[in-house]
């Protein structure tokens, strides 16, 4: 099939790579020049796993990329539009770029007589597609819904570093549909490019628009019950928070459900805030949502209230891992950015060493901090290191680097004998190994007794 997609951006370009892998022509639109001419070129900068490969593999004319958009609609049959929807003030999501879309593909959609199917895959928020987006998509085409002009609201789950997989490997496929047979078109596409066998959820577009948010902020919430579990392991004597969540997991799977660092990146915050700020609106209830970025805040507190006491003024906290989660460049509401700055204010000074993202967190916090490529050197200097994320790269590091140094490990990922090498090891989540009914006389006094009686 002939497909146009909107946006190259992260997700754009890697949802191209697996369609060209696949066998469909793509012609692929952006705005910005410099991204069309890498794309023709074949000259292109990507983080994301097995995107070059695929299109290194594929014909020349498979890819064809334009920031024509009219043009690019009127050669083929189906639109996918993955065009940033950044936060608004309100917290809410931003249409402007989705409409600025809107209005070339319907000027496209005027210059053809065959039908168009359009796919969005870009987060929107409930509601947007049949209050904002059908409506400009038909006024913009002078076509109605199902005459002429098809429609799905197409959202991905995928993570960052692992897009393709996210495409090809699907936990399932989501299809808001106006009608049966946009829904078909989109679902044999992707169809067409997975490498197993997902589940369809098919449903109206608002309902899928809710199900993509609100499958993020159901994630939120798993991190934040497991972080919960974590505050509180840390404190009680004997108790191992891993031990906890893997027996919770039988029941309830194992999935965002390990306790650890406050959550971050581009999707999970701004997805809970939107869907707060959504449900605010219509008069619901958005306590759930709001408590988990309240508690999800005061966890970071936590965090970093237990490196301040293994620390002095003047010491030096080496930070392993800035980008918000392994295998990403992406340092954005990264956990060890809100880190460094609070450390540094708190007359700490901070090495930050990350496999990838040392440029992002560079750009961010300028001579704040500073930072090692070599991890065993960020180790050497360090008082106190600190693994904000279990990178995969921390495997083979040298410990012995580090064996003057309080190690503080978030997500007790070092094994044994690395653990060893610390003049302390510090695995959050694992209470002291002092004896509970001295403890609890000593911090709860009569208060258990009272709780008991
Ligand atoms: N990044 C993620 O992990 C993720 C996950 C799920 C969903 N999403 C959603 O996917 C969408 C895109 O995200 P991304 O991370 O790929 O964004 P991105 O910023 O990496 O890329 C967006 C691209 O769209 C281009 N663009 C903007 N307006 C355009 C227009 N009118 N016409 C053509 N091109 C245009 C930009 O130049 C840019 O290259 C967003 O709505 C985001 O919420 C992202």
């Amino acid at each position: 099939m002939d497909i146009s997609v909107i946006g190259l951006g992260k997700v754009g370009l890697s949802l191209v790579s697996c369609l060209v892998a696949a066998g469909h022509k793509v012609i692929g639109v952006d705005i910005d020049l410099a991204v069309v001419e890498a794309v023709n070129r074949r000259a292109l900068q990507t983080q994301e796993p097995g995107v070059l490969e695929r299109l290194r593999l594929a014909p020349q004319a498979a890819l064809v990329a334009t920031a024509d958009l009219a043009q690019a609609v009127r050669d083929t049959e189906l639109t996918f539009v993955i065009v940033p929807t950044p936060s608004n003030t309100l917290g809410g999501f931003s249409l402007r770029h989705v409409l600025r879309a809107c209005d070339d593909i319907g000027a496209g959609v005027r210059a053809k007589s065959a039908d168009h199917t359009v796919a969005i895959v870009s987060t929107l928020l409930p509601g947007s597609s049949d209050a904002v987006v059908i409506p400009r998509l038909e006024q913009a085409s002078g076509r109605k819904i199902g005459a002429g002009l098809l429609y799905c609201y197409n959202p991905s789950f995928i993570a960052l570093g692992e897009v393709v997989k996210g495409f090809e490997q699907p936990d399932y496929l989501l299809i808001g549909e106006t009608d049966r047979r946009p829904g078909d078109i989109v679902l044999a596409i992707h169809k067409s490019i997975v490498k197993v066998n997902p589940p369809v959820a098919r449903m109206t577009p608002v309902e899928a628009e809710i199900a993509k948010v609100a499958s993020n902020t159901h994630e939120t919430m798993r991190v934040s019950f497991a972080n919960m579990l974590l505050t509180v392991c840390s404190e009680v004597p004997g108790a191992n928070v891993d031990r906890i969540t893997d027996a919770l997991a039988h029941r309830m799977g194992r999935r965002f459900f390990k306790g650890a660092v406050p959550y971050g990146g581009p999707c999970w915050p701004r997805d809970n805030q939107a869907f707060s700020a959504f449900i605010d609106m219509i008069g619901a209830v958005s306590t759930l949502p709001r408590a988990v970025d309240t508690f999800n805040d005061e966890h970071a507190r936590f965090v970093l209230r237990k490196i301040l006491e293994l620390s002095s003024p003047g010491e030096t906290v080496g930070l392993l891992g800035l980008a918000y989660k392994p295998g990403t460049p992406v340092v954005e509401r990264a956990f060890a950015i809100d880190l460094s700055r609070w450390l540094v204010r708190e007359r700490r000074c901070v090495i930050g060493w990350d496999p990838l993202a040392i440029d992002g967190a560079r750009d961010v916090l300028g001579d704040r901090i500073t930072f090692e490529p070599v991890v065993e050197d960020c180790l050497r200097q360090s008082d106190v290191a600190v693994i904000t994320i279990p990178l995969r790269e921390l495997q083979g590091v040298n410990w012995a680097s580090g064996s003057h140094l309080r190690m503080v490990d978030c997500w007790r990922c070092l094994p044994a004998d690395a653990a060893a090498c610390f003049a302390e090891y510090v695995p959050l989540g694992r209470g002291p190994s002092t004896h509970v009914g001295g403890w609890l006389e000593k911090t709860a006094g009569d208060r258990f007794r009272l709780l008991t009686s």
